[in-house]
């Protein structure tokens, strides 16, 4: 159904042209950009992917079909690649040190260094202001869309979330959270019922997890700014004016949970459809 709802809404229109905004750093989240803009390829749009590149060994911008502009890696992001492949690959699995989750600053810094690379990328901003593009879609994870689109002039764009919805996600779905009963993206392991000690570490999980995001708006906000920003407009109200938000979630099986109209669930859409034979064991 949310499959037939996202053709509907993108099929029977006039051809539209997307930018779909993927930085390369990590592979499920390209595969799933990479997916979505060769179903709209399909479906006879037309798509151009912006893909700063932050993880170099992935190799791939995901889709088999866009038109890709790759931005080249900044120093910083050189860092994240070193990071994300060598010291969290050995201790995140592993280690009983949740402050090991303040390493993941790191990837922040790669994100906010690698978005300023882009938008000051020579004659990139211009290029894309003559693509004209009607519409934008980008994932909540990376906040740069959000300005870039501001300075492109795209003002009817969408959020994705290539996992099931975020902890703290108001600030893009403008759609209230309920930790009471719905366990925590971010270490929730708790069914619908939980204890009064599991529901008080749900939520501060969940508080700590928009503490620890929304603590970089003010970076953005500051990178962003230029006379056509209304001193009033913070960063997250640009984030708030997206149109629609596609979450990676099928309501059959997740957690039920407060929604709204701007969200739309398209659970499996990056799943392929072929499959292998069982075998006996
Ligand atoms: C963006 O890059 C410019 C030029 O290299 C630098 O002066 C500025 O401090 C950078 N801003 C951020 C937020 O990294």
């Amino acid at each position: 159904m949310q499959l037939l709802l996202f053709f509907i809404l993108f099929e029977y229109v006039n051809p539209l042209k997307f930018l779909v905004y993927s930085p390369q750093f990590a592979k499920s989240h390209v595969n799933f950009m990479g997916k979505i803009s060769d179903i709209l390829i399909d479906s006879v749009h037309e798509v151009v992917m912006l893909s700063p590149l932050l993880d170099t060994s992935l190799k791939s911008a995901g889709t088999k079909k866009a038109r890709v502009i790759k931005i080249p890696q900044c120093e910083e992001a050189q860092e994240y690649e070193d990071f994300i492949q060598i010291s969290n690959a050995a201790n995140a699995w592993t280690t009983g040190n949740s402050l090991l989750v303040f390493q993941w600053d790191a990837v922040f810094s790669a994100w906010i260094s690698q978005c300023n690379a882009t938008i000051l990328h020579p004659g990139l901003l211009q290029s894309l202001r003559d693509d004209n593009f009607d519409v934008a879609i980008t994932e909540s994870i990376d906040f740069c869309s959000p300005g870039l689109f501001h300075l492109l002039k795209i003002d009817k764009w969408a959020v994705t979330d290539s996992f099931a919805i975020n902890d703290g996600n108001f600030f893009y779905t403008q759609t209230p959270s309920i930790p009471a009963y719905v366990p925590s993206m971010m270490g929730g392991n708790t069914g619908e019922s939980k204890t009064f000690y599991e529901r008080f570490d749900n939520f501060f999980t969940f508080c700590f997890t928009i503490w620890f995001n929304e603590r970089f708006f003010p970076v953005y906000d500051k990178m962003f700014r230029s006379p056509d920003i209304k001193k009033t407009d913070q960063y997250q109200e640009l984030f708030a004016s997206n149109s629609l938000v596609f979450t990676n979630s099928e309501p059959l099986v997740d957690f039920p949970r407060p929604s709204s109209a701007r969200i739309i669930n398209i659970g499996e859409i990056a799943v392929s459809s072929g499959h292998n034979k069982l075998n006996q064991t």
